[in-house]
């Protein structure tokens, strides 16, 4: 096999200019294909994707919204091959929809609810709920160029009807009790999966992160108060974000969505519903008729991912799990098992040995520089007794009667601990050689974070473009309780003020919220924006950059005054912008409207799959987003211009060198 350079010092191309062009950029030498589009068929038999918004068998095509992803090396017997670079299964996620180019007409949904035509709705909201979930792909090099086998057993979509078994200590529980789950041991389908993580053992774990806004809450006076409390403390209550409304179709697997109480006990209705959701869940790629599992002791939030720290022999298995919303926390849950190698391989049976029994813990940084886990368990003595929670205003008193309920309410848990509220945790990645763990932070606003609110480890008083923090848990241990910090690196426009640009960003690397990140096999790290129109938007479209990080401790003490919208000053010193290890470098500017997102290498470092999330977002639905883009062309080369008329899709795209060489070196 072609050998890699491991711990490089340089970078071997030069930054690219930033842009806004309805086409993938990238260096001199570098091509991009674009590998798998949404609505594209998995087997033979299918049409292919039209351009009208008439497909109807999204279980069997590429979901929409593109977003977390990882490729699975493969033998040639089938079986899991972390050293494979020609042949494997891609699984990613469909985090949600692009409402204005999915179906016939941008107004299709609301036409249909308006003229009460039941079963238009229902082809319209299954269209919704399958497009939506995981893809399993498998996909092979053949003469250089990668394609997806159509037909190949391991093809798969999950979408929101599959079933899936609990797992863990919430599995059976009363209040997962519901009227299509009595037991509490199943569940249909999983929506929102943003990023993702992959196990030591084969399997892709996809989280869900805005999955509370899908649900729409009636009537619930009959749910006890610590019930009303979790509903209010994970966003659940009126319409959601009103955009969804599956619960007006008849039919249990569609009112699942609409949360009452109108049933005389828990198992006649859907108050419980919610309870399902916000888990991280497993996928065994190699094994496809085998359901998912879900993973409940990883706890219940926002899951943005899922991160496994490299597996030890004798050590606990460790995953790292931001909750992506504002003023939220940082988690990461450490196996009671410890890991033995006999286990590669081991499918979602060593899922259930990992991951269904252990401890999750969520993160206090100190303004010092150290912090600290704090243990999200029944047998934690800070959790025992009554607590309050006030929400604009009402206040609900909750305590924990079990682990279940401290897992599936895990957010009310760390509020207890004294947990860091961040600007908003979004992708974590641990090192693979020297276990400094990494997480974007992807920005923060005033609305829910008062300026003068400040921690050393949020510094900005208006922090509209993001930073990236980093840490090393003592003694190099993953399950150890304690760490060290530093700031690694902040996004802003070159031409902010020095105080704001600490990292001192030039235009050729500007950027602003960061998002995915990944840190490759020989050390280089990548990172992803998703930029809205509060950062750098008018400057250039979402990117991809590169950098050599250092260690953490390599940033200096730095003391910044920040003013927010008012002008109100906040002068605070931490520790960061590690500026000589940077060295970071734009390598790929997207086309318009899109999100960059979703990352994996082959392990030659000679094939990179990326996603094009969303292009044409921002558009008008009447031109279908097409007024700001077409991407992708018909050709497949993901640095063409679309025809016009294209409505834009999201698209997985498979970047390489002409020459055949290592990536970005
Ligand atoms: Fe779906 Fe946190 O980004
Ligand atoms: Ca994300
Ligand atoms: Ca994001
Ligand atoms: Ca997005």
């Amino acid at each position: 096999p072609d050998s890699v350079t491991m711990n490089p010092t340089q970078l071997g191309f030069s930054s690219i200019p930033g842009g806004i062009e309805d086409r993938v950029i990238l260096p001199p030498g570098y091509k991009a294909d674009v590998l798998y589009a949404k609505g594209d068929p998995l087997f033979s038999g299918l049409a292919p994707f039209k351009n009208d918004g008439t497909d109807v068998d999204y279980d069997s095509r590429s979901g929409d919204e593109h977003d977390g992803m990882h490729f699975f090396g493969m033998n040639a017997s089938g079986q899991y091959d972390p050293e494979a670079s020609d042949r494997g299964i891609l699984v990613l996620n469909h985090e949600n929809l692009e409402d204005n180019t999915l179906h016939e007409t941008a107004t299709a949904k609301a036409d249909a609810i308006f003229a009460n035509d039941i079963q238009e709705l229902k082809k319209i909201v299954d269209r919704e709920m399958n497009g939506h979930g995981v893809s399993c792909v498998e996909i092979r090099k053949e003469n250089g160029k990668w394609s997806v086998i159509t037909d190949s057993p391991y093809n798969r979509r999950l979408t929101v009807f599959t079933e899936m078994q609990m797992q863990g200590p919430v599995a059976g529980e009363d209040f997962v009790k519901t009227k299509l789950t009595p037991t509490g041991t199943t569940r249909y389908g999983t929506m929102n999966n943003c990023a993702n993580g992959y196990t030591p053992w084969g399997t892709y774990l996809a989280a869900e992160e805005n999955w509370y806004a899908y649900f729409r809450v009636g009537n619930v006076d009959a749910l006890s108060e610590k019930q009303k409390g979790w509903l209010a403390r994970y966003g659940i209550s009126g319409n959601g974000w009103a955009y969804r409304q599956w619960d007006e179709v008849p039919g249990d697997q569609y009112q699942r969505f609409g949360v009452n109480t109108s049933g005389s006990t828990a198992t006649e209705d859907f108050r419980y519903e919610p309870n399902l959701h916000g888990y991280v869940t497993e996928v065994d790629p190699f094994r496809p008729t085998q359901k998912p599992r879900v993973r409940t002791g990883l706890g219940r939030f926002s899951h943005e991912g899922a991160w496994v720290a490299p597996a030890k022999e004798g050590a606990p298995i460790v995953i790292y799990s931001g909750d992506d919303s504002r003023r939220e926390y940082m988690y990461k849950f450490v196996s009671k098992t410890a890991w033995t190698e006999s286990d590669r391989n081991g499918g979602l049976a060593a899922g259930d040995k990992y991951l269904d029994e252990g401890t999750l813990y969520v993160a206090v940084f100190n303004d010092d520089g150290t912090g600290a886990w704090k243990a999200l368990t029944i047998s934690n003595p800070e959790l025992n007794g009554d607590h309050t929670y006030n929400d604009d205003g009402t206040t609900y008193q909750y305590s924990f009667a079990s682990e279940a309920e401290v897992l599936a309410s895990a957010r009310l848990a760390a509020d207890v601990l004294g947990a860091t509220p961040m600007d908003r945790p979004e992708w974590a990645v641990v090192h693979p050689t020297n276990g400094d763990v990494y997480l974007t932070l992807t920005n923060g606003n005033p609305s829910n974070r008062p300026s003068t609110d400040l921690d050393a480890v949020n510094p900005r008083a208006v922090n509209s473009n993001g930073h990236i923090i980093r840490w090393r848990e003592q003694d190099g241990n993953h399950a150890a309780t304690a760490f060290e910090w530093d700031i690694f690196l902040f996004g802003s426009s070159a031409d902010a003020s020095a105080d704001y640009n600490v990292s001192g960003l030039t235009p050729d690397n500007e950027f602003s919220s960061p998002d995915g990140l990944f840190i490759d096999p020989r050390g280089v790290m990548w990172i992803q924006t998703d930029d809205g129109s509060s950062g750098i938007r008018s400057k250039t479209n979402n990117q991809m950059l590169v950098a050599i990080p250092g260690r953490v401790g390599d940033g200096e003490s730095v003391t910044v005054t920040t003013s927010d919208n008012n002008g109100q000053e906040s002068v605070n010193t931490f520790i960061g912008g590690d500026a000589d290890a940077v060295k970071l470098k734009r390598f790929l500017v997207g086309p318009n409207g899109c999100e960059i997102t979703g990352i994996s290498m082959t392990p030659d470092a000679r094939s990179m799959f990326i996603n094009i999330q969303h292009p044409g977002e921002g558009g008008s639905k009447e031109a279908f987003n097409t007024d700001v883009s077409n991407w992708p062309a018909t050709s497949r080369d993901a640095t063409a211009f679309g025809e016009a008329g294209n409505r834009p899709r999201s698209a997985t795209i498979v970047i390489y060198r002409e020459d055949g060489g290592e990536l970005a070196l």
